[in-house]
């Protein structure tokens, strides 16, 4: 990869986590393959050579078990659901360059090759480890098959993943108090040869690697602890018969396959291989990405940071390909304030979002634009409606309609004149914050960048009052409405990978030839053509009474499900890269069990008395960001810090001179108890108190991007 900001020279492969081809679709799956496909067209408009690679994964016990439960043969069972994801993406505009799947036979062959190389270059080795045994159904319990607690953080947990709790990858035999998940009894252990990849090896490696990666800062920085508490080898084969066997040894003895985290990356490589196959070399080189210098980026669910930067990329090194440029990891999502939960049917289903004729840009936009990509997004239908109506119809819409119709009806197109400086340099503008966005992996800023150029439109066609223009001063008329048009074009531009299809439409009213996805960034500031036709509206309000249906509707399935009266209507799939833990997750940030771990002898001892959840909520504690911090005269441990909390600036005296070094403080994000009493310290009011654990007054902080003042709970 280069380090060079996009577009660079180098052909891009853009990838989102495969989904396990095993149940229905949901908003947790498509707010990653919306996202990816979101940067993958983002990159195409500033002219990078991009493909949007991914596929369905079919092995692993997340697919042999639900394959199981419903009596079909595993093949059949995640060959169908694979058919429904290729049926379904399009209808999300989610338009992949390549979509095949783990269990082909590129990939079957890529796999056993990349495993051979890893095996000959003397990654690979044996070691006897115990495996969960059900005596009763006389089998052994890989992954899914066994449930227990997490040995780091006591959470009920799968074999292979705390997915309730910390996230952790678990190897075989971790799980404490294993149960078979087939028969519900205590598992019990028993003594396997399995083989194991040295992860531990590319430790050196991986540091460097991480140092350069770009992405969401969760995936740059999480890794690091794990490297830095130890990495353990990866036991990469499995007791089952569904997935790929792991390639023979000389006595061609084995009976293991692999472990499904092993060939389903892979599928990255040979979905790439295909397309590449398919358009032919000149087109587009697969060699050139991935065992030279292209740029590989991925858009993962934050519950498989681990996989992508650490197992992966080392796989990667150790069999002679290229490493990932970018990991971007997107946050959960939520509904109704409460996680997703296919079980209990608290998720809105992609077919469900189709069935009600929504377009597939209003939800492509609300993914997308209502946080940070690393965030996590509460989906309900009223914060929905109100997307759609205010920035959707209120502000992109309404700029577009009011703009061509009128230069429709006076002018039958756009004005014969040059557009003004002052519209041009704001195009440009939004050009640049475009390109910004693009090479911060914010999705967020990329379409914000079009809506806020259609409020500016907006802005700008009523402080110049064209209507009022056109009789006494025809030339400034003419002039205005001419910015509009462009501006329009610029709107629809850069809102494209977002919201193709309106762009597409928006395109075609303009009278543009061929496809906005074609055009690239600098589309926005070439002419429109001269005539076009009357426009339509291009977003439709959601109206109330539609939005209090869709409560009850969905109110209603959650109650059924939790009576028991309806399972779902659905396979109940796995939650999804994005979904996974929303329900109970627990943001694993300081990456698990030893992060901070310490002789419980030197800690002072726990509280014996508790306290209600009445007296917690008392405590107003919020996020800030240290703006300033100096020391007081006179005293020798405190500071005086200025501290945004969003709604306002506090000072704040803190007891941390000595331990920090001031300099260095301001930008740090921080917890402040705001409601602390004030008091007086060295003549210094002191407004809150700044949250730091320990002697050495380590500060708290946030990991994600929450905003300044919001709330700790
Ligand atoms: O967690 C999941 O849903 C996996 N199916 C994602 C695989 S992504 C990749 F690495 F293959
Ligand atoms: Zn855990």
């Amino acid at each position: 990869m280069s380090h060079e900001d996009f577009p660079t020279d180098e052909p891009a492969v853009v990838t989102c986590g495969l989904p396990y081809a095993n149940g229905d679709l949901h908003i947790g799956h498509l707010r990653g393959y919306i996202g990816a496909d979101a940067f993958s067209r983002a990159l195409e408009s500033l002219g990078q050579e991009t493909a949007y690679v991914s596929g369905s994964d079919m092995h692993g016990t997340p697919v042999a078990v639900n394959a199981e439960r419903e009596g079909v043969d595993p093949e059949d069972f995640a060959l169908e659901w694979h058919e429904q994801y290729e049926e379904t993406f399009p209808q999300f505009a989610v338009d992949f360059d390549n979509y095949g799947h783990t269990h082909d036979e590129t990939n079957t062959e890529l796999t056993r090759e990349i495993v051979r190389t890893l095996d000959d270059e003397g990654y690979v080795y044996e070691k006897e480890i115990q495996v969960a045994y059900d005596p009763q159904a006389d089998q052994y319990l890989p992954d899914r098959y066994v449930e227990g607690t997490c040995p780091y953080c006591g959470a009920k947990a799968r074999g292979d993943e705390c997915d309730e709790g910390c996230q952790r990858h678990l190897e075989p035999g971790e799980v404490e108090d294993p149960t078979s998940a087939i028969t519900g009894n205590p598992a019990e252990y028993r003594e396997r040869t399995h083989k194991f990849f040295a992860v531990s090896e590319f430790a050196d490696y991986l540091t460097e690697f991480l140092d350069c990666l770009e992405g969401t800062s969760n995936a740059r920085n999480q890794p690091r602890q794990w490297i830095e508490d130890g990495l353990q080898d990866w036991c990469i084969t499995r007791d089952m018969d569904w997935g790929i066997d792991y390639p023979s040894d000389e006595d061609g003895e084995e009976d293991l396959v692999l472990y499904v985290w092993v060939d389903a990356p892979i599928e990255y490589i040979s979905s790439t291989k295909q397309y590449a196959e398919r358009v032919g070399a000149d087109a587009y080189d697969w060699e050139d990405v991935w065992r030279a210098d292209g740029e590989i980026v991925h858009v993962i669910g934050r519950d498989i940071i681990q996989h992508h930067t650490i197992f992966w990329p080392a796989m990667l090194e150790a069999a002679g390909y290229n490493a990932p440029r970018a990991v971007a990891a997107t946050g959960f999502i939520t509904i109704n304030g409460k996680g997703l939960s296919t079980s209990r049917n608290r998720a809105i289903w992609a077919k469900e979002y189709l069935d009600e004729g929504f377009h597939p840009d209003l939800l492509r936009y609300y993914l997308t634009t209502t946080g940070g990509l690393q965030q996590d997004v509460d989906f309900s239908w009223d914060a929905f409606q109100e997307k759609v109506n205010g920035e959707l119809v209120g502000t992109v819409g309404n700029f577009w309609y009011r703009s061509l119709l009128f230069s429709h009806r006076n002018y039958d197109g756009t004005p014969e004149t040059d557009v003004s400086d002052e519209v041009e340099s704001r195009i440009e503008a939004a050009i640049d914050e475009f390109h910004g966005a693009v090479n911060n992996y914010s999705l967020r800023e990329v379409g914000l960048a079009a809506t806020r150029l259609a409020q500016f439109g907006n802005e700008y066609i009523q402080r110049n009052e064209p209507w009022k223009l056109t009789d006494d001063a025809p030339d400034r008329a003419a002039q205005v409405i001419r910015d509009c048009v462009q501006l329009a074009k610029a709107v629809g531009v850069l809102l494209y990978p977002i919201a193709p299809g309106k762009a597409q439409a928006l395109w075609e009213q303009l009278g543009e030839d061929g496809d906005v996805a074609d055009a690239e960034v600098e589309a926005a500031l070439a002419a429109p053509p001269r005539t076009f036709e009357e426009p339509a509206e291009l977003f439709e309000t959601l109206e109330d009474d539609r939005v209090a249906e869709l409560n009850d509707a969905l109110e209603t399935r959650i109650e059924e499900a939790a009576s028991g009266t309806d399972a779902g209507g659905t396979t109940d799939g796995d939650d999804g890269p994005d979904a996974a833990a929303a329900e109970t997750e627990s943001d694993d940030t300081t990456g698990g069990e030893s992060a901070g771990m310490t002789d419980t002898d030197d800690l002072e001892p726990l509280l014996e008395d508790r306290i209600s959840f009445e007296d917690f909520q008392d405590l107003d504690i919020r996020v800030g960001r240290i703006e300033s911090a100096e020391g007081i005269d006179g005293a020798d441990d405190l500071a005086r810090l200025e501290v945004d909390i969003g709604f306002e600036t506090r000072q704040v005296v803190a007891g941390i001179k000595q331990l920090h070094d001031l300099d260095e403080l301001p930008g740090t994000r921080c917890i402040l108890l705001a409601n602390m009493e004030p008091a007086e310290l060295f003549g210094v009011e002191s407004n809150g108190m700044v949250l730091a654990a320990g002697e050495d007054a380590d500060l708290l902080t946030t990991h994600d991007d929450a905003a300044l003042g919001e709330k700790v709970r």
